[in-house]
């Protein structure tokens, strides 16, 4: 029975790799030096933002890890610091699930930090339960959280000269969609706590990235400040830790998915290759310009996603 059930799990695993973006093999090839540059990665501790940071770190930048959790921060603190040589990594306090916190974080940066050059908003989670404020913890997190954050540092970022906003977003907004009576009378993007309306949340607050950028980058015409969206592949990190899938899929996850650092080549494509301006807004993967779904297109709902999501920070 569990030998079936492993050979079932293999056979979806193959097919949702393979068809959502396992074979994202290109690399980041830019070579540009980071000396005295500021980045913010937030979910910088783990995963694709660890592998994120390291890469930055290496270029000479100062890597500001923005992290909610002060012991798992420090030990990547430690980590990045010691692989890469460069004593310009540091811990900031920042939890996305908590509107205040992310006013903290961003009062504590603007007085601390004068450059802010690339800002990454890569934290992500796949989960259920309520941020602070009680929203949905996909739309709070992934979304709100990031939505508010961008906002706060947006004039640092136009000090800055060519600076860029990169979100991590996911092939799966595809799935994705908005209902905005729902946000009105849920302060979530689903309704109910199944495993089916967790992942749509994700899906969904994955389509918001892609339209948020859309709309960032409207906002943006005019600045030397650019911002893009993108799918890193499909990559073997704790991403679904809290999703309740079965431990047996750890072992074909390991196998078939690729590893933090080639899930970080697109996200350090969008932050460093030279020459992209004119695709700010767009959606990446693979290291390349990618078309993003219908609704990922479509710049009225990207602009009442805007007004919406101004509103319900303001109100909160
Ligand atoms: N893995 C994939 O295949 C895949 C595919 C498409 C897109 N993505 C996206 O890639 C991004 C990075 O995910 P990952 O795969 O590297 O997963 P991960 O290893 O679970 O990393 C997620 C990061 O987000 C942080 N985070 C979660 N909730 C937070 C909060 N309330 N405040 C601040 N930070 C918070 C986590 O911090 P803690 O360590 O404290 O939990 C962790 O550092 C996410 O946006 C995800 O949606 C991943
Ligand atoms: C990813 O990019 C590489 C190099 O640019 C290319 O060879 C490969 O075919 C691309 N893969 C997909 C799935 O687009
Ligand atoms: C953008 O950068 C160019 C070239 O560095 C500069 O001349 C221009 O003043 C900048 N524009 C703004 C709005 O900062």
């Amino acid at each position: 029975m569990s030998e079936f059930l492993f050979f079932v799990a293999s056979v979806v695993f193959i097919y949702v790799a393979f068809y959502y973006g396992l074979v994202t093999g290109a690399k980041c090839r830019s070579s540009v030096v980071l000396k005295g540059k500021t980045a913010i990665v937030t979910g910088g501790n783990c995963g694709i933002g660890k592998s994120t940071a390291l890469d930055l770190a290496k270029r000479g930048a100062r890597v500001i890890l923005a992290c909610r959790d002060k012991r798992r921060a420090e030990a990547a603190v430690y980590d990045i610091r010691t692989e890469s040589g460069n004593n310009q990594v540091v811990f900031m306090q920042l939890d996305l699930a908590s509107l205040e916190s992310v006013c903290r974080f961003a009062e504590t940066f603007l007085k601390t930090e004068p450059r802010l050059d690339i800002l990454i908003n890569n934290a992500g989670v796949l989960g259920s339960g309520r941020t602070k404020d009680g929203f949905g913890m996909a739309f709070g997190v992934n979304h709100l959280g990031h939505f508010l954050l961008t906002k706060l540092l947006l004039e640092r970022l136009q000090q800055c000269g060519s600076s860029r906003v990169v979100t991590v977003a996911a092939r799966l907004h595809c799935f994705g969609s908005i209902d905005f009576p729902l946000i009105d009378s849920e302060k979530d993007l689903v309704t109910g706590q199944s495993m089916c309306h967790t992942f749509k949340a994700y899906c969904n607050s994955k389509l918001c990235n892609v339209l948020f950028t859309r709309e960032l980058s409207n906002r943006l015409e005019g600045t030397n400040v650019t911002c893009y969206c993108l799918h890193p592949g499909v990559i073997h990190t704790s991403l679904c830790r809290n999703f309740g899938l079965p431990h047996l899929l750890t072992p074909i996850a390991k196998l078939f998915l690729l590893d933090p650092n080639m899930g970080s080549q697109t996200t350090l494509y969008c932050a460093l290759c030279e020459g992209i301006e004119p695709f700010s807004g767009r959606y990446f993967a693979n290291c390349s310009v990618q078309q993003p779904s219908v609704k990922g297109q479509d710049d009225a709902l990207a602009q009442k996603l805007w007004e919406v999501s101004e509103r319900l920070i303001s109100t909160s």
